[in-house]
């Protein structure tokens, strides 16, 4: 029980490994609030959450619009009074070869992966600061730290989340909110489903764990850097890949 009475925003909950961070919050005490675009899986969630006897809501919220972005920051103050962690963890891929990439393509991935995160961190930061304590994790992946062959806007995305990462970190750190993000390999979700098995063999014999990762890998990571065990944790990108990017 890691996160007694904690209250946590966790973008994307609806599924994968937002979905599974949400369960693993819950059962080590916090109160959620999940937020996500997809309503059935989003309530499916949150009737999952109700069954542990976990206090939580459900927001369907497209991260790239401030106005719902509000409605998720005024759900969490209104039901739990304040906010202790958010996990920025909504995200999508549009791949394609760069020089045949659909800039629509582009900006729904800088507009979700990236101004989404910004605009999350943005709205819950001030109340953090007031609280003069919180906690923000943001999906970054090896992508955005290595760069990957038909993803530009999905690399672009996540190493601009690298920066912010870094960014917030000396920016917040001094109000008491610490700020770090997750890379993680490949992980078995909704997202690499789309993958073709080859890709994901080849993937997986590189790397050294000779295995590639579930949802369960990556929650455990945002419940370190969430708890006070990574008290003096701050502006690190933690790498949870199995040793793919070595
Ligand atoms: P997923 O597709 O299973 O889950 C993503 C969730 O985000 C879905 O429930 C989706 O409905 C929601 N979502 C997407 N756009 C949204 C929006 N605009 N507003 C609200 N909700 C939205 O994917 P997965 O694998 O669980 O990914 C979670 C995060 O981890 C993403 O940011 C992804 O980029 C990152 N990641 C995933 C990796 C993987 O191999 N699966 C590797 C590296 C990073």
């Amino acid at each position: 029980m890691r996160l007694v009475d904690q209250v946590a925003i966790i973008t994307g909950g609806a599924s994968g490994i937002g979905k599974e961070t949400a369960l693993l919050f819950a059962k080590n005490g916090a109160k959620l609030v999940i937020a996500d675009y997809n309503e059935a899986g989003g309530q499916a969630a949150l009737e999952e959450l109700r069954a542990l006897g976990t206090e939580a809501e459900f927001v369907k919220a497209d991260v790239s619009n401030r106005e719902d972005v509000q409605t998720i920051v005024d759900t969490a103050l209104n039901r739990f009074g304040r906010i202790d962690i958010l996990v920025n963890n909504a995200g999508i891929t549009r791949d394609g070869f760069l020089v045949k990439m659909d800039p629509a393509a582009w900006d729904q991935v800088i507009s979700i992966n990236l101004t989404g995160v910004f605009t999350c961190t943005q709205l819950v930061a001030g109340v953090m600061m007031q609280q003069g304590a919180g906690v923000i994790l943001n999906a970054a992946s090896v992508v955005g730290l290595y760069g990957n062959v038909g993803q530009t806007n999905y690399a672009a995305a996540k190493a601009g989340v690298i920066g912010m990462t870094k960014s917030w970190a000396k920016e917040l750190g001094p109000k008491g909110v610490r700020v770090n993000a997750v890379a993680p390999g490949f992980i078995m979700t909704a997202m690499t489903d789309s993958m073709p098995e080859k890709v994901l063999g080849l993937m997986e014999e590189k790397t050294p764990l000779r295995r590639l990762g579930q949802p369960m890998d990556i929650a455990k990571a945002y419940l370190f850097l969430a708890s006070d065990d990574a008290s003096f944790v701050n502006g690190a990108v933690l790498s949870v890949d199995g040793g793919l990017t070595l």
